[in-house]
């Protein structure tokens, strides 16, 4: 019998995927239930054939050189700009995210932060819990509507596409802008919902609610800085649950404080997990901890998906959700 390929796996996950990473390959994991340190990812990581990771690690050249004989880095996640997929490649090592399962399920969440943020929910149940509701009143905590706005959504793909399929319901208009039109999806949105394709600057001038849907890369580093706050209209909420570093956070701050914008829902931040303390001061904005794809059912999925690429990658298959085909 062949020697078994090593894997390691940083984080256990939901559903019983890794019941059969188990069986075929010999398995280390993470025993905690925390992040691993880089000391302890580099550990763990040393000579093993295979790895089982989340956004939350750090994969870069240095993790890869631990084991030269890498052939697949599973990322439990669908952005992976976690990962230096360049080095990657150079090293023959293939990379694979989680794609389409979470789409719905960050959709809905986009969507729950625009209604919570619109309609100041959080600060809400924190005045009920407070003991501070003395009965109705006409002017209490009142938000802004979300029907019949305009939403503006900066990135078309699978999940900006969700997101739009959901204003129908609430009677918006969609504006969206990407690095290219989708005249497909617009065919096939409009049977629902009037969308348009604009340039960015469009958006940011006209949208009520700015949506963030693209990954992380170089060129959506600070997509959204001071030039941008200040195009948008003052009525305007920014929600994020895409990545942290795609808005300047430290000009975020001064948007809500100054009123450039009306307010902001965020589920990613700039240096997660740790949270611009400027934004905890504020009412006008909504924090959550990074919670897109956190459904029972998605994450489930997602392991799954993890694991099934893992596997084929081990076993000289392609795997479904490869990123970095060139290095085929
Ligand atoms: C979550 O943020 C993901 O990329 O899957
Ligand atoms: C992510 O799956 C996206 O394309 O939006």
């Amino acid at each position: 019998m062949t020697k078994k390929q090593k894997v390691f796996v940083t984080r256990k996950l939901s559903g019983h995927g890794l019941e059969k990473v188990k069986k075929l390959f010999r398995t280390k994991m993470n025993p905690y239930d925390r992040v691993l340190t880089k000391k302890e990812l580099l550990k763990g990581v040393k000579n093993v054939d295979g790895l089982l990771c989340l956004l939350t690690d750090t994969i870069d050249k240095k993790v890869m050189k631990q084991a030269p004989n890498l052939k697949i880095i599973a990322n439990y996640a669908v952005g992976f700009n976690n990962v230096d997929v360049k080095e990657a490649t150079k090293r023959g090592i293939m990379v694979t995210n989680t794609p389409g399962v979470l789409n719905d399920t960050t959709a809905d969440l986009a969507w729950t932060l625009l209604m919570a943020t619109a309609r100041r929910i959080a600060e809400a149940d924190k005045f009920t819990r407070a003991k501070k509701y003395k009965g109705w009143a006409p002017e209490l905590l009142l938000g802004h509507d979300v029907w019949g706005k305009t939403l503006g959504i900066i990135g078309m793909g699978r999940i900006g596409k969700e997101v739009a399929r959901r204003a129908s319901g609430f009677k918006m208009k969609v504006i969206y802008t990407d690095v290219r039109r989708f005249p497909e999806v617009e065919k096939e949105l409009k049977k629902q919902i009037e969308i348009k394709y604009v340039p960015l600057k469009v958006l940011f001038k006209t949208a009520d609610f700015v949506t963030i849907h693209v990954p992380l890369l170089p060129e959506t580093r600070h997509l959204i800085g001071k030039k941008e706050f200040k195009m948008m209209k003052q009525s305007a909420i920014l929600i994020n649950a895409a990545r942290g570093p795609i808005v300047d956070e430290k000009v975020l701050v001064q948007a809500l404080k100054k009123g450039w914008i009306a307010g902001a829902g965020l589920d990613v931040f700039e240096k997660e997990p740790k949270v611009e303390p400027g934004l905890l001061k504020l009412n006008n904005v909504v924090l959550l901890p990074h919670l897109g794809s956190a459904s029972i059912e998605t994450r489930i999925k997602m392991a799954d998906m993890a694991v099934e690429n893992l596997i084929y990658g081990l076993v000289g298959r392609i795997p479904p959700n490869i990123v970095n085909k060139e290095v085929l």
